[in-house]
């Protein structure tokens, strides 16, 4: 039998239409109204605000780069070097013009939990978005009320200096397919240290190793890991051999209270600005960050 060449030819091109609106569905954000009209029925908490604010680190990044004095300024400008290039972290001070100070709750909402943008664009994977992305409601209400509430700077973001071809940010909609939205390790309803450790500290963003793609590879799961640059890189945590099984719960929680491990050794790197970070969280949830770590899988070193 002769196929007839105007159905191989409408078939083709049902195809070819076909490839490119499921490759163009799969890479566009998708932009969403994460809160409605019940946003009305939350209050707010500023208190709380500040907690996550700080067990999340986004001080860490978002810090201006040319002061760090008080008072606390989010006017960005710091240089993160990775294996993509250089990135520069925005402000995100409620400044009107340079800031976020015009976003509401849904902007901030897209931003922090999709890694979406307000105008519909991926933000590279550098916003550790993908570990904020189990972030509850209320601590995310209460951190954007705390970030509004600091002092405003027009500093200018500085644009990324990043290696052809990841400056595209329509390829990250790939990315996010392979790494982003299968986050299995975080559960629906996890205890506060999986809540503390998974979500807001996002500890696995240093201490997991990375595909080269940049993605994290969960199966190794806080195993430690070079950093993208790799430079020094952050040790295995897990309760394996190689990792820290000789530390008791009580080593864990000293370490993260004081920077000291079981052998009087002191936290260096950028482990300094975690720890002085979660200085800011009641002793409690340092246990919880414990008693989980001490939980995880025991993995091996690699
Ligand atoms: C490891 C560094 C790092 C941490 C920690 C971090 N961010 Fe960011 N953030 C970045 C980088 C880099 C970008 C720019 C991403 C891009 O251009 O795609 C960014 C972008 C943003 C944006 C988008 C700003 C804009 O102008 O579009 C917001 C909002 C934001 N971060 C908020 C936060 C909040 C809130 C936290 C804490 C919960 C946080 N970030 C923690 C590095 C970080
Ligand atoms: C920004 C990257 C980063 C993040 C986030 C981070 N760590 Fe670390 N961590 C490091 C580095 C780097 C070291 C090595 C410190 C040194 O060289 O003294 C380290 C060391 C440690 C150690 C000591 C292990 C040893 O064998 O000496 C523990 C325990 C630890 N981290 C736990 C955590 C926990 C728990 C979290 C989340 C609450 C976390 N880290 C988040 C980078 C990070």
């Amino acid at each position: 039998m002769t196929s007839n060449p105007r159905k191989v030819l409408i078939g083709s091109i049902l195809l070819v239409v076909t490839f490119v609106s499921v490759s163009y569905t799969l890479v566009t954000p998708k932009y969403k109204n994460i809160f409605g009209a019940e946003i009305s029925s939350f209050t707010h908490d500023i208190v709380n605000g500040e907690k996550v604010f700080y067990a999340s680190g986004c001080n860490s990044c978002h810090l201006d780069s040319d002061k760090s004095k008080p008072p606390l300024l989010l006017a960005g400008g710091l240089p993160l070097t990775t294996n993509f290039g250089t990135f520069y972290s925005p402000n995100i001070s409620p400044d009107k013009e340079n800031g976020i100070g015009k976003w509401g709750i849904n902007e901030f909402a897209n931003a922090v939990r999709n890694g979406i943008s307000p105008n519909g664009s991926h933000y590279f994977p550098s916003f550790p978005y993908n570990s904020y992305q189990k972030m509850a409601d209320q601590d995310l209400i209460d951190l954007f009320h705390f970030i509004m509430s600091l002092k405003p700077s027009g500093k200018v973001n500085k644009p990324h200096a990043l290696n052809f071809p990841f400056s595209f940010r329509i390829s990250l909609g790939i990315w996010k397919h392979l790494y982003f939205y299968p986050n299995k390790m975080i559960s629906n309803t996890p205890t506060r240290g999986e809540y503390l450790v998974e979500t807001l500290a996002h500890c696995a963003e240093c201490h997991t190793p990375r595909t080269r793609l940049g993605g994290l590879n969960m199966e190794k799961h806080l195993s430690g890991a070079k950093t993208l640059k790799n430079e020094g890189g952050a040790p295995n945590i897990t309760p394996h051999e190689t990792g820290i099984k000789n530390w008791t719960e009580l080593d864990v929680f000293n370490y993260l209270e004081t920077g000291f491990t079981p052998d009087f050794d002191s936290a260096g790197g950028q482990m300094v600005s975690v720890i002085s970070n979660l200085a800011k969280l009641p002793k409690e949830d340092l246990e919880e960050i414990a008693k989980y770590i001490k939980s995880v899988k025991p993995i091996a070193s690699n």
